[in-house]
């Protein structure tokens, strides 16, 4: 069994996680789309992702959608009272696979309902309202409307703590002046630092920043310098890119998504790796290279 404990923990709001933890969305099938190509597989990840110490689970009932969510409830449900799950709320799903926003009070509502349903909870941890963006990252844009609303479904008792999902630095400051945020998730990896700046500025105030896309997504990250550093120290690429994520800041919390039991293992173990100043030096030169003008 892993000791990925040596990662450390770090609070989410009012609970504390391993900073370690694990994404649900690979579980679906192709484009999160539908059931599991091998739901055994997909049980067995989600329990021994716990078995192995894993406390935080990434979900959204937009993922199958529902399949996910109802995976998870099969797999750990009574679930141990150490385990936080965040889900994320704000799009549902075309009978063709698209990704649709849905941000009315109704649809927002109905989403809470979806999730506490087919998670089997009577409130939900952590929920995140998932912004759409320009479909490639944040835009920007005020989110009080259907942030304000989330923040009503909390005060009437159905989630404890909220957080937001692709947004910019001037929604998070929106949305903190709405209700108390205990977490951001946007698109982060050592290839795509767009938001360096952030993460500081949250590590200061206490938040979690929770990349997505951690080890670059569907398509996984590749390049020479990952894998030159990875042969040096004896890890694989994907656990140094995760080593790399976890000495970052202490406020970033990890939730790689694999459905396979090889991949959560090597995964898990990553937070075995302390990489020397000079190592993160050269693995910092990827994220300048890949660097847009315009990013900052
Ligand atoms: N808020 C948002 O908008 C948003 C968007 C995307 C994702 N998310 C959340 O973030 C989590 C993480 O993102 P993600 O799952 O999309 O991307 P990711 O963690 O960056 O990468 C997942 C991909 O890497 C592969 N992989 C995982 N471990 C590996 C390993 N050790 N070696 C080689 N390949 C490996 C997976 O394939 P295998 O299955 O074959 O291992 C999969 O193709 C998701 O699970 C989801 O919960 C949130």
């Amino acid at each position: 069994m892993t000791n990925h404990k040596a990662a450390n923990s770090f609070s989410l709001g009012e609970r504390t996680v391993n900073r370690l933890g694990y994404g649900a969305m690979q579980l679906a099938g192709p484009g999160v789309f539908g059931p599991p190509k091998d739901r055994n597989t997909a049980l067995a990840v989600l329990r021994e992702a716990v078995a192995s110490g894993v406390d935080h689970i990434d979900t959204s009932d937009f993922y199958g959608p529902h399949v996910i969510n109802q995976l998870i409830r099969e797999a750990l449900h009574p679930y141990p009272d150490e385990l936080v799950i965040v889900t994320k709320i704000g799009a549902v799903r075309g009978e063709d696979a698209s990704w649709n926003p849905a941000m009315t009070p109704a649809e927002l509502t109905s989403a809470v309902h979806d999730n506490l349903r087919n998670l089997g909870l009577g409130v939900l941890d952590v929920v995140n309202l998932r912004f759409m963006g320009d479909g490639l990252g944040p835009s920007e844009g005020s989110i009080e409307a259907p942030f304000t609303t989330l923040a009503e479904l909390q005060q009437q008792g159905l989630i404890r703590q909220l957080g937001l999902s692709n947004v910019t630095s001037a929604q998070i400051a929106e949305g903190r002046r709405i209700a108390e945020i205990v977490c951001v998730q946007n698109h982060y990896n050592l290839a795509h630092r767009d938001d360096d700046a952030s993460i500081d500025s949250l590590a200061g105030d206490g938040i979690a920043y929770v990349p997505f896309f951690p080890l670059g997504g569907f398509t996984p990250l590749q390049s020479s310098t990952l894998s030159d550093v990875a042969r040096r120290i004896g890890a694989t690429p994907m656990q140094v890119a995760l080593a790399w994520l976890l000495q970052r800041s202490p406020n970033v919390l990890l939730i790689p998504g694999t459905s396979s039991l090889g991949h959560l293992r090597e995964n898990l173990a990553a937070a075995e790796i302390e990489l020397p100043g000079e190592t993160i030096a050269e693995l910092d030169g990827i994220g300048k290279a890949g660097r847009s003008p315009a990013a900052h």
